[in-house]
């Protein structure tokens, strides 16, 4: 699939097992989710643009590479990207937070904004917008509106699942920014769920129902 990038690396196909199935507790679920996203970020971040900049190693000086131009941009959709922008910022501890907060109306299913704060210079960085389920990909597309009316013009999507059906709309609405996912599944319930899925990522993160 064009523009898509599945990372199929034997751990996190393995982590991505483990988180499916409906037995596994809060705390490995979480923990898991964790670890997936420092391997997503490997992948995410695997071009980014590097520099050589001076140092003193304790034996002489050298040339070495280090992330080049201005730090990266995560933004969370509320609440399931936090579980996600955790392991980001393990691998990325410099970077900005942006935080989008949407609810789905109950009558239309559109998604609404609650919450919204971002870096005043978004449109000088790479901006990886987080998110585990891009499903009916209301919110993903929702959320990427938002953060290019602030300014942003460079931007990846990063999820753990997919449906074909949310990439699609996904796609039509921003088919310049990339879709980096652990896999894709079969397809949509009438719910809105991903089949086979995970089940409700935030519920499964936080233990709500
Ligand atoms: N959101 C979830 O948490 N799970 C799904 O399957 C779809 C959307």
């Amino acid at each position: 699939m064009e523009n898509v990038t599945v990372v199929e690396h034997p751990l996190v196909q393995h982590k991505l097992t483990i988180m499916r199935n409906k037995d596994t507790s809060t705390a490995s679920f979480r923990r898991l989710l964790q670890e997936i996203a420092h391997l997503l970020c490997y992948e995410v971040t695997r071009d980014l643009e590097t520099e050589m900049i001076e140092i003193d190693t304790p034996i002489q000086k050298m040339q070495s590479p280090a992330l080049k131009g201005k730090k990266l941009v995560f933004a969370s959709i509320l609440r399931a990207g936090n579980g996600l922008l955790e392991g980001m910022l393990d691998l990325v501890p410099s970077a900005r937070v942006s935080h989008i907060g949407l609810y789905r109306d109950p009558e239309t299913l559109e998604a609404i904004e609650y919450y919204f704060k971002a870096p005043s210079d978004i449109a000088d960085r790479l901006v990886v917008v987080v998110d585990p389920m891009l499903a009916t990909a209301n919110s993903a597309v929702t959320a990427v509106d938002r953060i290019k009316r602030r300014g942003a013009n460079n931007l990846r999507f990063l999820c753990l699942l997919a449906a074909p059906e949310g990439i699609k709309r996904f796609q039509e609405a921003h088919p310049d920014v990339p879709i980096y996912t652990a896999a894709i599944d079969e397809k949509l319930n009438e719910k809105g769920y991903i089949v086979p899925g995970l089940g409700d990522a935030g519920d499964r993160m936080y233990g709500t129902r």
